[in-house]
C-alpha cells in the first residue's frame, strides 16, 4: 500500500516539473470562459482574421504600432490555436462585433489579467493569485499596455520601471534620490532586482523567499558563515539598512554611532571612556575600530576590530 502511493506521488511530481518546464519555453495555453467575463461574449465565436479588423481599426497607423510589440512578432507565426487568432486571444471572439460594432464586448480591466494568464500562468507569475498587486486590484495593464511598445522592455505603460512604480509608490521612489541609495537611477539595479511584482511566496513581494537572501543574491560576501558572526546581521539587514536610500552613510537607519548604541548602551564599554570619547560625535564612531560589523573571520575577531 505504502509502496503504491510513494510510486503515485513520485509520479505526480514529474508531471508537476514537466508541467513548470514547459511554461516556460512555450506558454501553455489555458481555457478561458469569455462569458463569465462578459456576457455579451454569448454565442460569439472566433473571426481568426486580422485583415477583418484592421477594415475598421487601421487608422492613425494602429497596426503599425501593434507590429512593434512582442506579441505581434509572436502571433505571426502562431504557434498554437489561441496565437492564430491573434487579436481575438485578447479581445475574445467577436463574430458578432463584425456586425454590430460597438463597446458592448469591452472588457473591463481588472479581468484582463485572466485573460493575460491563458498564456502566462506559468514562469516569474506562479505566486500571482496571492500576489498583493492581484489583492489590491492593480491587474496586468495597470503596469503594461498592449497595443503600442513605450518602452524598451516589458511593454511597461511608462518609458522605465521607476516611473511606473513612482504612479503609485511615490514614497519609496523619493527615497531612491537620498544621498545614499542603490543605483537605481543608473540603472544599475531596478525595483525588480529585489521585487517580484508579479508575486512571491514570502512577504514584501522580495524576488527570494525572504530578506537577507534577497541581499545575498548581490552581497555574498556578506552570507558569511563568520567564525564570530553579529547576530542582528543574520536575522535582517534592515535592523541597520533601508535598501530604498536613507541620508546616512551606507544607507544606514539611523547615524552609525547612534544606531550602535540602540542595542549597545554605553557604547558597549562601560568603563573604557577612552574609546567612548572616540566613538559618539565624531566620524563614523564605533565603525572606525569595529571595522567588521557583519562578522569576522579572523581568529581574534570576537569583538570585530579585525
Ligand atoms: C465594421 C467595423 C469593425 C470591424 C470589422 C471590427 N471593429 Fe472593433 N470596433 C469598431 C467600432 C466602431 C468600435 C467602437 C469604437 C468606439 O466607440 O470607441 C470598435 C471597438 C473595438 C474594441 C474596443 C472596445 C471593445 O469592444 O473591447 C476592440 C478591442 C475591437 N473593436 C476589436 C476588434 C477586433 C479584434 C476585430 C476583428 C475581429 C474588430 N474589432 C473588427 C468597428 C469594427
Ligand atoms: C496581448 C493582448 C492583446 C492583443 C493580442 C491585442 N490587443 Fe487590443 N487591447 C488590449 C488591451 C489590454 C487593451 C486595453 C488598452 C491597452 O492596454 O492598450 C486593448 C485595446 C484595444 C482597442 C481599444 C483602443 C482604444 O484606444 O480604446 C482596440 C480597438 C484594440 N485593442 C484592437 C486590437 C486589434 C485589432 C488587435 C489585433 C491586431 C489587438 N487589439 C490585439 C490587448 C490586446
Ligand atoms: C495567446 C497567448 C498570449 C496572451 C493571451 C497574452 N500573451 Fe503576452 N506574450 C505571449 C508570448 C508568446 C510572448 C513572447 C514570449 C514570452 O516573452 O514569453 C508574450 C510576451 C509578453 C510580454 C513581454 C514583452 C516584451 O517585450 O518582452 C509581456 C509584458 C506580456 N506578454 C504581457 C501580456 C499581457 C499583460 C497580456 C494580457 C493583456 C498578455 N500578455 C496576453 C503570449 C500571450
Ligand atoms: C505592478 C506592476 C505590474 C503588474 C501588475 C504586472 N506586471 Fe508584468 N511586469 C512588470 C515589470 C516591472 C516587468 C519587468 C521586470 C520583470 O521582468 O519583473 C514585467 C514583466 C513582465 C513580463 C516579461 C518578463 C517575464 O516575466 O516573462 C511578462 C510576460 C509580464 N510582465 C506579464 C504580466 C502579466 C500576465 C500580468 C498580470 C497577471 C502582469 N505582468 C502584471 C510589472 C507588472
Ligand atoms: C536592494 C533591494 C531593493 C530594491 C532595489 C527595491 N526594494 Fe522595495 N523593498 C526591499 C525590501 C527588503 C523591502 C522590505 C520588505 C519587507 O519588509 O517585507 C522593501 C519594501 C518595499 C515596499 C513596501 C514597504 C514600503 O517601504 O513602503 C514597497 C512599496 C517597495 N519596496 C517598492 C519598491 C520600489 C517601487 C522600488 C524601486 C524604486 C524598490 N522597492 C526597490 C528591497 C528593495
Ligand atoms: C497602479 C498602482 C501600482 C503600480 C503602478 C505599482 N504598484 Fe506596487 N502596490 C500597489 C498597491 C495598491 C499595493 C498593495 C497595497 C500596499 O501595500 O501598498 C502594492 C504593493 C506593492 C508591494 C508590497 C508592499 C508590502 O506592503 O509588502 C511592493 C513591493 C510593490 N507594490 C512594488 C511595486 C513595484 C516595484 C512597482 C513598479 C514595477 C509597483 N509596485 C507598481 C499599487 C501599485
Ligand atoms: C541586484 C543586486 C543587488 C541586490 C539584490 C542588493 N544590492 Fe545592495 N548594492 C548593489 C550595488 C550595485 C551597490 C553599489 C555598489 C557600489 O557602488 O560599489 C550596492 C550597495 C549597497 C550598500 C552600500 C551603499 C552605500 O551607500 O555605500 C548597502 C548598504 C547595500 N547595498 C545593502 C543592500 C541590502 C540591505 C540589500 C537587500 C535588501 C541589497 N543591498 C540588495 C546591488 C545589490
Ligand atoms: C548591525 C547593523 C548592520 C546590519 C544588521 C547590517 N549591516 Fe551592512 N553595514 C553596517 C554598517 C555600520 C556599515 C558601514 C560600515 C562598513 O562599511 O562596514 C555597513 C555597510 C554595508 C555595505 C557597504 C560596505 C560594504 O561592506 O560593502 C553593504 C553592502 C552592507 N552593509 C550590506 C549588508 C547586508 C547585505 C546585510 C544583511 C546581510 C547587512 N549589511 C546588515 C551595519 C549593518
Ligand atoms: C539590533 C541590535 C544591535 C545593533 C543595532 C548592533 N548590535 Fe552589536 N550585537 C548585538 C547582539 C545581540 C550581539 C551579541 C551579544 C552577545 O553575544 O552577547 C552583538 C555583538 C556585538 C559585538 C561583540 C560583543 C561581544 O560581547 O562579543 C560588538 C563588538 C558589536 N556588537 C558591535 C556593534 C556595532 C559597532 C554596532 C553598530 C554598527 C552594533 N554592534 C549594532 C546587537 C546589535
Ligand atoms: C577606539 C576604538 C573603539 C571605538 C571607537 C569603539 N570601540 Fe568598542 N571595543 C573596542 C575594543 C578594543 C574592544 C575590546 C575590548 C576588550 O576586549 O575588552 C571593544 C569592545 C566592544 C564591545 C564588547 C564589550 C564586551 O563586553 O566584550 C562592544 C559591544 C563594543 N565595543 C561596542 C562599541 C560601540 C557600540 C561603539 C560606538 C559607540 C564602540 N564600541 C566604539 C574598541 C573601540
Amino acid at each position: 500500500m505504502r509502496a503504491k502511493l510513494f510510486i503515485v506521488i513520485i509520479i505526480g511530481m514529474i508531471l508537476l516539473m514537466r508541467l513548470a518546464q514547459s511554461g516556460q519555453s512555450k506558454p501553455e495555453e489555458q481555457d478561458v470562459n469569455w462569458v463569465l467575463l462578459n456576457s455579451a461574449f454569448e454565442g460569439a465565436t472566433f473571426v481568426g482574421d486580422t485583415k477583418q479588423c484592421l477594415m475598421c481599426h487601421e487608422v492613425d497607423g494602429f497596426m503599425a504600432k501593434y507590429n512593434e510589440t512582442a506579441h505581434a512578432h509572436m502571433f505571426n507565426h502562431p504557434r498554437g490555436s489561441l496565437e492564430a487568432v491573434n487579436c481575438e486571444s485578447c479581445h475574445g471572439p467577436r463574430s458578432q462585433h463584425l456586425y454590430d460594432y460597438d463597446v458592448s464586448l469591452a472588457i473591463e480591466p481588472e479581468k484582463y489579467s485572466i485573460v493575460c494568464m491563458q498564456c502566462h500562468k506559468g514562469a516569474e507569475r506562479i505566486h500571482w493569485s496571492a500576489s498583493l498587486h492581484k489583492t489590491a486590484e492593480v491587474g496586468c495593464v495597470s503596469c503594461h499596455t498592449l497595443m503600442e511598445k513605450r518602452s524598451p522592455q516589458a511593454l511597461l505603460s511608462a518609458q522605465s520601471e521607476t516611473q511606473l512604480c513612482s504612479g503609485c509608490h511615490m514614497d519609496v521612489v523619493a527615497k531612491t534620490m537620498r544621498n545614499f541609495r542603490h543605483p537605481i537611477q543608473e540603472g544599475k539595479v531596478e525595483c525588480s532586482s529585489c521585487h517580484n511584482v508579479h508575486g512571491s511566496p514570502g512577504k514584501g513581494q522580495l524576488v527570494k523567499g525572504n530578506i537577507n537572501e534577497t541581499c545575498y543574491g548581490c552581497h555574498q560576501d556578506k552570507r558569511g558563515p563568520f567564525i564570530w558572526e553579529h547576530s542582528p546581521v543574520r536575522d535582517d539587514c534592515m535592523t541597520c539598512h533601508d535598501p530604498h536610500g536613507s541620508n546616512n552613510m551606507s544607507m544606514l537607519v539611523t547615524q552609525s554611532a547612534s544606531l550602535c548604541v540602540s542595542c549597545h548602551q554605553y557604547g558597549g564599554h562601560i568603563n573604557q571612556y577612552r574609546y567612548n570619547r572616540v566613538s559618539t560625535p565624531y566620524g563614523n564612531g564605533c565603525i572606525n575600530c569595529h571595522v567588521t560589523v557583519h562578522g569576522s573571520n579572523h581568529p581574534s575577531g570576537a569583538k570585530f576590530n579585525r
